[in-house]
């Protein structure tokens, strides 16, 4: 995600950040003079708890590893490709034997009937409603037949977060409308497409394809009614003057990342909510919507200017409605998608998921903002249970945040923590409802005294039990000293990291251990040399801004860069010119580049087929801008991919593609 003040931070609160605990942890146990790498490994070789087995079982039954899982293999095995070097070029570059192509771009029809696309976008907000959104985020991929390992046809869930107003119209911003902000409206949401691998050798269109025309393909967007359940549903702060009951939503907005639950259903991720929202007049936010980050104007959307629920003075609960997990069945496109309240309202980046022993969902997401926090749901019902009832597995539960802790502990791991559950039996929440709670969980969370994270983005869980959560970076340190190695005089550490947490006992359990798992970063740069640790500690190709995170079943890491466009090629990311996807192999610590993408793209998005022969990914925003609005009067400055001959009037668009190997083998291997 870009198209958000870098140094929002909304939090007022003195909890302690994660900095503070990892730079006193660094020094009490010398990881940078041991080698983060080894101190690593250490970690991940230790006992895989009861629970890692049978969160293992339940994966496997949900995506079967593939045929050629190397399990048993040598670790150093994990990695099967050939590193890709960085390049500017204006593609997406895969290793050696892989094929990159593309398969759903931003315009490209969706629902039955949809017209092509026209590349000067002078299509309405009707047609907008009928094709694929734009921007696209989270992909996840589901079987044909539920539950089935089928990996040559199935339904693929695509994230569209945001829009480009550059992009979006044909004179971008220059008129203002009410059918310019429902074509915006309707470029948001979810695409669900119905997909298909032609293995034909002798057909020229062999390969990978969205089925045109099925009936099963759907467009979700941000005027989609849906509803609100669980515990905060009917609550009165989300009641509305449209929706009296506080039940009914239409849309869902900033689809950032996504999840597949065990049970083979989507979630699809509201993150960045509070830039549609705006006001006119005087207007002063309450203290809730100051740390949501309302603002007058937003993130310069403009939409309250002609839809009224978008202006908070009019409406102010309207914006409490969103900033959910959203629950999509991906094989009917008549179920209403539900927003769970259960998980709580905060900017959730992405959902991961695992289950307890006795099969309960636990949910993991982290609150994508500097210096907010990470999360985890364990769900009350059991899968059986909640469907004899009748409800979604998600709808009932405990919202739990972390709290870091640099306590001594044995072993290698750095350091201890726990979840601390936010219910109005914990003492800093007495006198709150359950409702207040979930619908302000940040001030919750705030109040119990979590950690401050910089800005957690995916939570990847492990077949071996292992979680990591990738904190994409942190410019607020200035002042480098013994304790803060990595700082940088003016911007703080500008290359994020990796964190890795297992729980103790089963993944409902309210402690845990937690190491850093690598510290990125450029060792070639001189402007990072003026820490303790010169440009990280990754053992392997470089990078920075890890933002996507993903363990494919059989434990490769897979880690996605939002390396933000005013970045990109200046400063820390000199010799960076362009966003990437790489592979770890968690065992070794050993990082790879597995792919490229085109100029001024971030790549994110990650899901395979059950036989790991097929991998879907998406681009977003290929030719970018600095200023991340792109200008209408040239929208192919930078970039005019996926479409390579210059079209008149063309401009470049998100997609997702796929990646498969010349020889049909597990991807990464
Ligand atoms: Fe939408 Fe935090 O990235
Ligand atoms: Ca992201
Ligand atoms: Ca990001």
């Amino acid at each position: 995600m870009a198209h958000v003040p870098e140094a929002n931070d909304t939090n007022p609160t003195s909890n302690p950040s994660l900095y503070d605990i990892i730079d006193a942890g660094l020094t009490r146990r010398r990881l940078l003079q041991a080698g983060g790498v080894a101190a690593a490994a250490a970690f991940v070789a230790g006992r895989p708890s009861p629970a890692a087995a049978a969160g293992r079982r339940v994966a496997l039954s949900a995506a079967p590893a593939p045929a050629a899982a190397d399990a048993s293999a040598a670790a150093s095995s994990l990695l099967g490709f050939s590193s890709v070097p960085l390049t500017g070029a204006d593609t997406v570059t895969v290793p050696e034997g892989y094929q990159a192509r593309v398969l759903l771009a931003w315009g490209d029809p969706v629902v039955k009937g949809a017209p092509e696309f026209a590349f000067d976008a002078s299509q309405g907000w009707d047609v907008q409603a009928l094709q694929a959104g734009m921007h696209h985020d989270g992909v996840d991929y589901f079987p044909k037949r539920a539950g089935s390992s089928a990996s040559t046809e199935g339904m693929l869930c695509v994230n569209h977060e945001y829009v480009d107003q550059g992009l979006l119209y044909t004179d971008g911003m220059a008129t203002w409308t009410v059918e310019k902000v429902r074509k915006a409206i309707e470029g948001h949401g979810v695409s669900v497409v119905e997909v298909e691998l032609d293995d034909d050798d002798d057909d020229d269109d062999a390969g990978w394809r969205v089925v045109r025309n099925s009936r099963r393909n759907r467009r979700i967007t941000g005027s989609t009614r849906m509803r609100l359940v669980g515990p905060a549903a009917a609550s009165p702060l989300l009641r509305t003057a449209l929706d009296p009951t506080g039940k009914i939503v239409l849309g869902t907005l900033n689809n950032c990342g996504s999840g597949t639950t065990p049970w083979g259903t989507f979630v699809t991720c509201e993150e960045n909510f509070n830039g549609y929202f705006g006001w006119d007049g005087d207007y002063t936010p309450t203290a809730e919507q100051a740390r949501y980050g309302l603002a007058k104007d937003g993130f310069g959307y403009r939409w309250h200017e002609f839809d009224p629920r978008f202006n908070v003075r009019l409406h102010p609960n309207e914006s409490n409605r969103f900033g959910w997990v959203v629950e999509i069945d991906p094989y009917d496109r008549n179920r209403t998608p539900y927003k769970m309240t259960a998980l709580g309202r905060f900017k959730h980046e992405a959902a991961a998921f695992r289950m307890t022993a006795d099969n309960r969902p636990v949910c993991y997401s982290g609150d994508d903002e500097r210096n907010n926090y990470l999360y985890k749901f364990v769900g009350r019902d059991s899968v059986r249970k909640a469907r004899s009832r009748g409800h979604s597995p998600l709808t009932y539960g405990t919202l739990y945040v972390a709290r870091f802790d640099a306590g001594a502990t044995a072993g290698d791991a750095m350091g201890t923590g726990e979840w601390i559950a936010l219910t109005p039996e914990h003492p800093a929440l007495a006198g709150w409802t359950i409702d207040r709670i979930l619908i302000h969980a940040r001030l919750a969370a705030d109040a119990v005294g979590a950690t401050k994270l910089d800005r957690p983005e995916w939570v990847a869980t492990a077949p071996d039990g292992a979680n990591y959560v990738a904190l994409t970076n942190n410019s607020r340190r200035t002042t480098p000293d013994e304790a803060n190695p990595r700082v940088a005089t003016g911007r703080g550490n500008a290359y994020g990291h990796i964190v890795r947490w297992r729980e103790n006992g089963d993944f409902d359990a309210t402690t845990f251990e937690w190491d850093v798992f690598v510290l990125a970063g450029d060792p070639t740069n001189p402007a990072a040399l003026d820490g303790a640790t010169p440009g990280g500690n990754i053992n392997g190709d470089m990078f920075g801004s890890p933002d996507g995170l993903w363990a494919d079943p059989s434990g490769r890491l897979w880690i996605q860069t939002d390396i933000s466009t005013s970045t990109l090629g200046a400063g820390p990311y000199a010799n960076i010119p362009t966003n990437m996807m790489l592979a770890a192999d968690p065992s070794t610590g050993e990082i790879r580049r597995f792919l490229v993408g085109p100029r001024g793209a971030e790549v994110t998005g990650v899901s395979m087929t059950p036989d790991g022969r097929t991998m879907f990914v998406s681009i977003q925003h290929p030719g970018e801008s600095p200023s991340e609005i792109s200008d209408p009067a040239n929208p192919q400055a930078l970039s005019n991919w996926p479409d390579e001959l210059p079209i008149a009037a063309g401009r470049p668009r998100s997609a997702t593609i796929v990646i498969t190997r010349d020889d049909g083998g597990v991807i990464g291997a």
